[in-house]
């Protein structure tokens, strides 16, 4: 299994280029089994999230070439389409259960495994099964599958989500884009990755998406949709955790391929503790300042608010805040796995039910950590690079899952680090 090692303290200086989005890229590739002709997609990230849900497109038989080298992928249905997506691939990544909604709208059945509980927390799906039941689908659970079917072509209804969801609204949309008739979605999620990219893409495919209403959205079904070369926006997160980096480590960082527009909050939030933020239409160059100022209670909620995903990253930063912050989560029920190892580094931190109380001023110290999740693995690097002495992240096969290239990128900008594998 690979490991990083990494020596701190480092100041993180120069210029970084943001990858692809993994969050809107996994719902585009799902939405290529809606074609039959062929759909390119471009500035795709290499991080394994994305490998899987192409094996599992393959799988389902659909052609697909991908390019690594030019981030690109091109997706061509074949002759022989089966719709069985398997244990052994949606177990991997949650957002397997993406293909549930385009396989029913366009081949009437399909059967999909549970993606289960993760360590973040329990991540049912009934508000994908009610939205797909509310538009024609029959279902039934049996042996850990989603075993589903449609008498007819689905048809357009009203739908509102008890919760906001991320995944649900997706396969919603996905589904609603080739039934018959208009649907409705309230209470739907809003994030960029959904109300921009994943509506562009469909759209300038020949889908009739409207937002209609702040989280409502208005799907016009069409019977097919046409071929299609879509570049995807870049990563929100990757944008957010170099922001932070270059934060806490006193850096100057100057950060491209990101529309700075949609990060708003967080680099808000960041200008909140004394980061100097300058934004023009493409780049965004962020110092960070001689002390952290602390945040009172820093909340998690859905987009506008602060991302989740964004969650460990900012708690390394109010370790290294001048006094004492609050930090709420909101969304996963068990998102606060990286405590236990940011303190080995030397954090000061009490978790409260959703609250994380973190006392600042932080020496970290490097020591050797273990990864638990994806971003959680993401915040352990962060605080190694401001650790005095070395530190070693094992089981960093969860950054892989989302972080592109991330130890080419942090070596360019100052960091010392190393992969043993
Ligand atoms: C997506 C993102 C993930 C991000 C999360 C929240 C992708 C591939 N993943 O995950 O990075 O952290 O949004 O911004 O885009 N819920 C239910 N029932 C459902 C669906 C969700 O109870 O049917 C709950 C979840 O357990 C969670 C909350 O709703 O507590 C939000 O989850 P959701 O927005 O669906 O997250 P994902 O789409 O899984």
């Amino acid at each position: 299994m690979d490991k990083f090692l990494i020596k701190g303290p480092c100041k993180i200086k120069g210029t970084v280029n943001i990858s692809g989005s993994k969050n809107a890229s996994l719902p585009i590739l799902a939405a290529s089994i809606l074609f039959d002709e062929m759909v390119e997609i471009k500035n795709l990230p290499n991080v394994r999230d994305i490998d899987t849900m192409l094996s599992l497109i393959k799988s389902l038989g659909f052609n697909v070439k991908q390019n690594k080298n030019s981030n690109s992928v091109v997706i061509k249905k074949s002759k022989k389409i089966n719709t069985f997506a398997s244990y052994s691939l949606v177990k991997t990544m949650r957002a397997g259960i993406l293909v549930l909604g385009p396989l029913i709208t366009k081949f009437g059945k399909a059967k999909t495994s549970l993606p289960g509980g993760c360590l973040i927390g329990a991540r049912p799906i009934n508000y994908h099964l009610n939205a797909l039941k509310k538009l024609g689908m029959n279902y039934k659970i049996e042996k850990g599958y989603v075993n589903a079917f449609a008498k007819s072509k689905l048809t357009g209804s009203n739908i509102f989500f008890p919760k906001i969801s991320v995944g649900a609204t997706e396969n919603a949309i996905l589904a609603a884009t080739l039934a018959n008739g208009k649907t409705i979605l309230k209470n739907c999620a809003i994030e960029p990755e959904i109300k921009n990219d994943l509506t562009n893409f469909l759209n300038q495919a020949g889908a009739k998406i409207k937002w209609i209403g702040k989280r409502t959205v208005e799907i016009k079904g069409v019977k097919s949709l046409k071929k299609i070369s879509y570049s995807v926006m870049g990563d929100r997160i990757e944008c957010g955790t170099f922001c932070v980096a270059a934060t806490i480590s006193k850096g100057n960082l100057k950060i491209k391929g990101f529309d700075p527009k949609l990060i708003n909050t967080e680099l808000n939030l960041l200008k909140k503790v004394g980061a100097k933020i300058k934004i023009n239409e493409k780049l965004i160059s962020i110092a960070g300042p001689e002390k952290i100022k602390p945040i009172k209670n820093i909340v998690t909620k859905e987009w506008p608010g602060v991302a989740t995903d964004m969650q460990s990253q900012l708690m390394v930063l109010m370790c290294r805040a001048n006094g004492k912050s609050i930090i709420t989560e909101n969304i996963f029920e068990n998102r606060f796995l990286h405590v236990g190892e940011l303190q080995r580094l030397g954090a000061d931190i009490q978790v409260k039910k959703n609250k994380a109380i973190i006392r600042g001023n932080t020496k970290f110290v490097g020591a050797e950590v273990m990864s638990s999740d994806l971003r959680a693995s993401v915040a352990l690097v962060l605080a190694a690079i401001i650790s005095n002495g070395k530190s070693t992240i094992n089981r960093i096969y969860h950054l892989d899952r989302g972080y592109e290239k991330i130890e080419k990128k942090l070596t360019k900008i100052g960091v010392n680090i190393k992969r043993i594998s």
